[in-house]
């Protein structure tokens, strides 16, 4: 195992810049997710840590050795790629046992190995056949068998369990955790779904446009997001983001015609112009209540342990999260009280004042 550093790391294709400078310290045996949406450079930087990409400025340390300039080879990482590429003609076991074979692993300790991982992943039963003959959920698995097989000092993934379907990539994501915490591995997993950074990152790096936006806890960027960015892209559905005016002298926030007072101690929030509430801290009345904003409900969604509301107030469509298997009865007309101290608040640049 070893940690990774990258400073300044740059990267540019043409006229775009893949990635913008982007620093990073990962002690051993830390998993990070690379979290973004499509396009802000999480798979080029992974493929810069990999070898495959050579960055244009910056440098890359695995434990204390620059390997910016190294072969793939010389870096001993393991990958799992999107699109993986298994070996035709050998067959399912074969491809786990290759990085064991090449390393000159005894066949005994390669089978054994083997058959652990395969079993682990559901997958110890086609150990014979050839991957043409799996489905590509059973592919997948396979390489991921194959990448895990050999203990890398650093595992990188790039989304590798987005072609499973939602039960595989519940139970992969499972066997992921479990590894992690088995084996403490060094790891950094790309991924554009925020439930899958936060259930499996010790820290995720929210990157946007080539740049890290955020590094912290999965806790710490859910509770207190940098900026508007990052607060719209955790959070499924994602927070409320409300315009607001405030009014310092009389220590009031007005959204969506409805006047707040602005939180204790905070002597910041006249420069709001954009308040947050995630949709779990907000509660729903169907009479007028103190700190209601009125509104509409467009539609309600029973998911079984929970309830989605959505409601019109003013310009605005307004989610809300109640917990438990009793979907509430709800008249046209409702009111919405946010939880003051769970409120977010961020100024004109979008970035968190509080
Ligand atoms: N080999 C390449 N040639 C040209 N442009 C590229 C290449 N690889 C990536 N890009 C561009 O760099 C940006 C970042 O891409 P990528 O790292 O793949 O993003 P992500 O993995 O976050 O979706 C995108 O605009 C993409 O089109
Ligand atoms: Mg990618």
């Amino acid at each position: 195992m070893a940690s990774i550093k990258i400073q300044k790391l740059v990267k540019t294709f043409g006229t775009v810049q893949a990635v913008a400078g982007i620093d990073l310290d990962m002690p051993d045996g830390e998993f990070v997710a690379l979290l973004g949406p499509s396009g802000c450079g999480k798979t080029t930087t992974l493929r810069m840590i990999a070898g495959l990409e050579v960055p244009d400025s910056g440098v890359i340390s695995i434990g204390d050795q620059d390997i910016t300039m190294s072969q793939p080879r010389d870096r001993d990482v393991a990958m799992v790629f999107q699109d993986y590429a298994l070996y035709p003609h050998m067959t399912i076991g074969e491809n786990i046992g290759y990085p064991l074979k090449v390393r000159g692993v005894n066949k005994a300790e390669i089978i054994r190995r083997v058959t652990d991982v395969a079993n682990q992943l559901q997958i110890g039963h086609l150990l014979e056949r050839r991957p043409a003959q799996l489905s590509g959920g059973q592919q997948q698995r396979t390489a991921l068998a194959r990448a895990v097989v050999h203990r890398a000092r650093v595992f990188l993934f790039d989304e590798p369990l987005s072609n499973l379907d939602a039960k595989l990539r519940l139970e992969a994501r499972a066997f992921l955790k479990y590894l992690q915490r088995e084996v403490g591995v060094t790891g950094v997993y790309v991924t554009h779904d925020q439930s899958e950074a936060m259930a499996l990152a010790d820290r995720i790096v929210v990157m946007s446009a080539g740049k890290i936006m955020q590094v912290g806890t999965p806790l710490e960027i859910y509770r207190q997001p940098a900026n508007q960015f990052v607060a719209a892209f955790i959070g499924s559905p994602p927070m409320n983001l409300l315009a607001a005016v405030s009014d310092e002298a009389a220590r009031t926030l007005s959204i969506a015609g409805h006047t707040f007072p602005m939180r204790e101690n905070f002597a910041q929030a006249s420069k709001a112009s954009v308040i947050g509430v995630r949709p779990e801290h907000l509660t729903i009345h169907t009479q007028p209540v103190e700190n209601g904003l009125v509104g509409k409900v467009y539609v309600t969604q029973p998911l079984g342990g929970e309830t989605l509301i959505l409601v019109h107030v003013g310009e605005n469509l307004i989610s809300v999260r109640v917990f438990g298997d009793d979907p509430p009865e709800l008249p046209e007309q409702v009111w919405l009280v946010p939880e003051l101290s769970r409120m977010h608040y961020f100024g004109e640049d979008g970035e968190r004042i509080s």
